[in-house]
């Protein structure tokens, strides 16, 4: 049984990133693939207990955070159907965010190393085996937040200003091939369709 591809979507809040994800699941069923389309936070009761930090309505030192979510995403990987289960079945995940959302949002105060090596020291961490990094234009970015309404703790401009940069040093020091950055500045069919390309393009290499 072939396994199935790991593809993690990422970019800073108000890139688009939710809804290129869904059009990518979106375009990989239309093509025939299987698919399971996830997020972190997860559903689970540490994904539920991370969502009510980032609402503001509990508080927590950024290395509680940090700490919740690779626990949460420890969590996904492993348990009962979640991302390996899927991927040993053959069916190809799709997951909204993953470590390099950890290394650009939960470590503001201090250097990145320890969020780094965190994540990629952790036991049972998987290795995506594709990323798309949505690099938005950042004034259409500071545009969409702001006309959303229930703005989550790290969706100030400031914030994701410093994300932005999180995610570039993150991914300098990742320096892995598998990290595609694709800009969303061309029409959101043009941008869909790229993404779909490179899926597909990695799905199809070991299966022809
Ligand atoms: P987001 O992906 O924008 O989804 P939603 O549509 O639910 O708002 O929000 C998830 C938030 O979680 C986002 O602000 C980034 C944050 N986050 C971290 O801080 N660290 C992490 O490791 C992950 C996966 C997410």
């Amino acid at each position: 049984m072939k396994k199935g591809k790991f593809i993690v979507m990422e970019g800073g809040d108000g890139s688009g990133k939710s809804t290129h994800t869904r059009l990518l699941v979106e375009g990989l069923c239309k093509k025939g693939y299987a698919v399971f389309s996830t997020c972190e936070p997860s559903h689970s009761e540490i994904g539920k207990l991370i969502r009510r930090y980032l609402s503001g309505e509990l508080d927590a030192p950024e290395a509680t955070i940090a700490s919740l979510f690779l626990a949460d995403r420890i969590l996904h990987i492993e348990g009962k159907g979640g991302i390996k289960e899927h991927l040993e079945k053959g069916v190809n995940v799709v997951c909204d965010r993953y470590y390099l959302s950890s290394m650009a949002y939960n470590c503001m105060s201090e250097s990145i190393d320890w969020v780094f090596n965190l994540n990629l020291r952790a036991r049972d961490l998987l290795k995506p085996d594709l990323v798309i990094y949505l690099k938005a234009d950042e004034e259409e970015t500071d545009k969409r937040l702001g006309k959303r309404e229930s703005m989550e703790i790290y969706e100030t401009k400031e914030f994701q200003r410093k994300v932005l940069n999180r995610y570039q040093e993150a991914m300098d020091r990742l320096g892995d091939n598998n990290v595609k950055v694709v800009s969303t500045v061309a029409s959101r069919e043009e941008v869909a369709k790229g993404i779909l390309k490179i899926a597909e393009d990695l799905i199809a290499e070991e299966s022809g």
